[in-house]
């Protein structure tokens, strides 16, 4: 079985995502042999978000070619597949349902076991994607649009939550704040742009929950707090950049606080980023400066990998098909999932 490719089918948003691995730990990329995405953002754009109706019909009519180039890439047949892993929450129900059925299906009439992977487990592991992979013990950071999460990795499968969010997840207050101000959907890359161009000190935002022992997080009175500033302010262009600089250093100063707090109170010396707001290029540049800092090291997936992906799934649902686990063949999800 670990030999053999097993097939990841991400559909839990709006990203239908499909690789091939054949789980080598040794290997360059874990063992990754080939890996498509379709994104459906500007389907949902008109909307400023993601549409689930149209998010599910649309997986339904790109997974099957996606699952076809995956194969081409690889040169292989899904006669070659050992294994089917999808994505089984949690997410958006009628997409989960999309490539819960496909991965059931296909596996039953290959004769392979198949499984049913958490999202947030496969942004979890997507570091051992790379070159280098972190060992457990480690600490991760999970930031996403659903999620922002500390959590302690003890061996892979063994996870203890040491913070969560009270409120909006990093990526949502990325999300929310980019649309009070105007920009596009999906706001969260944009508004990171945008801060680029703003300028150090024309706006400071608190630091929430970091005056206080603990590792949870909270970020919607930040969101509030800028748009406040937002709704003040001139609204010229430079300004809208100062503040999205602003709210952005607020963001990645609050994780990165938290991020060594989780380090010091587990003893750990290595610490994961995964999830969308791990490509945020403030939060990769600043983790690197504090880890030389602080003498531990940080990992990151490539960019690809940090947002939604299908090798992500293939990689958590390859080891645990290795380890023996798989289920019955009831198409089953959870769209709320605790990891
Ligand atoms: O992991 P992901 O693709 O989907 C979920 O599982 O939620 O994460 C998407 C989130 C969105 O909220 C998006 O705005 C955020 O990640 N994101 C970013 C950046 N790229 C994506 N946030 C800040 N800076 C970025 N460069
Ligand atoms: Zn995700």
């Amino acid at each position: 079985l670990q030999r053999k490719p097993i097939l990841g089918i991400e559909t839990s948003c709006d990203e239908t995502g499909v690789a091939l691995l054949r789980w080598e730990p040794a290997a360059p990329g874990g063992g990754l042999l080939a890996h498509t995405l379709y994104s459906q953002i500007k389907l949902h754009a008109d909307y400023g978000g993601v549409v689930p109706e149209l998010a599910s019909r649309d997986h339904v009519r790109k997974l099957l070619p996606l699952i076809r180039e995956a194969l081409a890439e690889a040169g292989l047949t899904v006669q070659d597949l050992g294994g089917v892993a999808y994505t089984a929450g949690p997410g958006l129900v009628g997409a989960l349902l999309v490539g819960a059925s496909a991965g059931r299906a296909l596996a039953w009439a290959l004769g392979v076991p198949a499984i049913g992977v958490h999202h947030m487990e496969g942004h979890l592991l997507a570091p051992l994607l790379e070159d280098d992979p972190p060992e457990p013990p480690f600490v991760a950071l999970l930031v996403s649009g659903g999620h922002s999460m500390l959590v302690e990795v003890e061996a892979i499968g063994q996870y203890t939550i040491l913070g969560d969010t009270l409120d909006d997840a990093a990526g949502e207050a990325f999300d929310k704040t980019a649309k009070m101000m105007g920009l596009p959907y999906p706001g969260g890359p944009t508004l990171a742009r945008l801060a680029e161009q703003g300028r150090a000190g024309a706006f400071r935002f608190s630091r929430p929950m970091t005056d206080r022992p603990g590792l949870d997080f909270s970020f919607s009175g930040l969101k509030t707090q800028v748009l406040l500033a937002w709704q003040q302010s001139d609204q010229a262009d430079q300004t809208r950049a100062d503040i999205a600089r602003g709210f952005e250093e607020a963001i990645v100063d609050t994780l990165i606080i938290k991020c060594r707090r989780a380090l010091q109170a587990c003893g750990a010396s290595r610490l994961v980023i995964a999830g969308g707001v791990g490509a945020n290029r403030r939060l990769r540049g600043e983790l690197a400066a504090a880890a030389a800092k602080d003498g531990f090291r940080v990992y990151f997936p490539r960019l690809d990998f940090c947002t939604d992906n299908g090798a992500m799934i293939a990689l958590a649902g390859a080891i645990r098909l290795a380890s023996g686990q798989h289920q019955d063949a009831s198409v089953e999800v959870h769209p709320r999932w605790d990891l």
